[in-house]
């Protein structure tokens, strides 16, 4: 080895040495995910035989240290992943117990993912919420009951939060709206009721919010549609009532918005329609009514366009037949009436997509 070498080494063991402090793991933080471990059953994975030693920052399954404080900064255990080792085992993964408290001293911590192990139960430790640096909370596909902690709104730094497919219940804490910098709202498939804060506008960096699969009731509120990076909406089998709002066809980048299987009622407004930017759309099964305005053209692009199982009247809006593409079109059930138009986006169409009107006609039904 040449004199550059041996500098080189040198440099790489100072370097080591001052960004790695050989005493690692700090036992409070130890002693807390002792505490989680303990609270925790993992029967077929054998996830927790690697935490065990006194530094826990390395080789421990999931969990990550900050590089300069050595304080444990991100757990991450994914039920569901490409690890090799569920492919050994040939199957997902599988935990009962629940999250014990003791989470909650592990103060430094960033990342809390704790997702898809399908029996983990209990609550969700209210302390949580004083994590002052959580970034992602995800505990998506559990058995997680109870409500989600009132003060969720203080973790101020929270960019996802996910507690989808758990068994949740109670409403959506108000203070919520004060996550400033939640980019990904994941509610879907538990059993939250009570209305969707009035004021949930104030979420300017929301960019995905899915709160399907609940109870929630009221109408959808105004102050959404000034969530400007709002791209995916889903509130669909809910129970909400309520008239669309005006400006959901003016939202500068939704793309896909499920409204389905709710109570929705009064009209669609036009420019949702005249929307060029949303792809996707499913307002089937509620009781909107009145007429589809006539408000397509060139630059219509859906990929799915779902009116089905409402209360629409008059006749399909013949500039329908110059959008630029309409994948899936189910107006079937509904009162519609008269001419199917001609035209390309309608020739893939089958008869079911139309079908349960009142009296359509023209291809691919029955002739005028
Ligand atoms: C729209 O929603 C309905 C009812 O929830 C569902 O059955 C249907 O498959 C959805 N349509 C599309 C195109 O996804």
């Amino acid at each position: 080895m040449g004199l550059t070498g041996v500098t080189l080494l040198i440099t790489l063991m100072v370097v080591t040495a001052v960004t790695f402090p050989a005493n690692g793991c700090p036992p409070a933080d130890q002693a807390a995910l002792m505490d989680f471990k303990a609270a925790l059953k993992e029967p077929y994975l054998g996830i927790f035989n690697t935490w065990t030693g006194s530094n826990c920052c390395q080789g421990w399954n999931g969990v990550s240290c900050d590089p300069t404080t050595q304080r444990v900064a991100d757990i991450v255990l994914r039920g569901e992943s490409e690890d090799p080792i569920y492919e050994k085992s040939g199957r997902s993964g599988y935990m009962t117990g629940s999250l014990s408290p003791s989470l909650c001293k592990l103060d430094r911590l960033t990342t809390l993912i704790v997702a898809d192990w399908k029996d983990i139960s209990g609550e969700i430790p209210a302390c949580i919420t004083s994590l002052p640096n959580l970034h992602i909370l995800e505990l998506i596909g559990n058995k997680i009951t109870g409500q989600i902690p009132a003060n969720i709104g203080q973790l101020s730094k929270l960019t996802v939060l996910n507690l989808a497919e758990n068994q949740l219940s109670g409403s959506i804490p108000a203070s919520i709206v004060n996550l400033g910098k939640l980019k990904h709202l994941e509610l879907s498939n538990n059993q939250l009721s009570g209305e969707i804060p009035a004021d949930i506008g104030k979420l300017g960096m929301m960019s995905r919010a899915l709160l399907n699969k609940n109870k929630l009731t009221g109408s959808i509120p105004n102050s959404i549609t000034q969530l400007r990076r709002l791209a995916d909406l889903d509130l669909s089998m809910n129970q909400i009532t309520g008239s669309l709002p005006a400006q959901l066809g003016s939202m500068p980048v939704l793309s896909i918005l499920n409204l389905d299987s709710n109570q929705i009622s009064g009209s669609i407004p036009t420019n949702l329609l005249s929307s060029t930017g949303l792809n996707i759309l499913n307002l089937s099964r509620n009781s909107l009514e009145g007429e589809l305005p006539d408000v397509f053209g060139s630059k219509t692009y859906f990929t799915h366009l779902d009116l089905s199982y409402n209360n629409l009247r008059g006749s399909i809006p013949k500039s329908l037949s110059s959008a630029k593409y309409i994948g899936h079109l189910d107006l079937s059930h509904n009162h519609l009436c008269g001419p199917i138009p001609n035209g390309s986006p309608f020739d893939h169409l089958e008869a079911s997509s139309f079908a349960n009107n009142d009296c359509l006609c023209g291809s691919p039904l029955r002739t005028c």
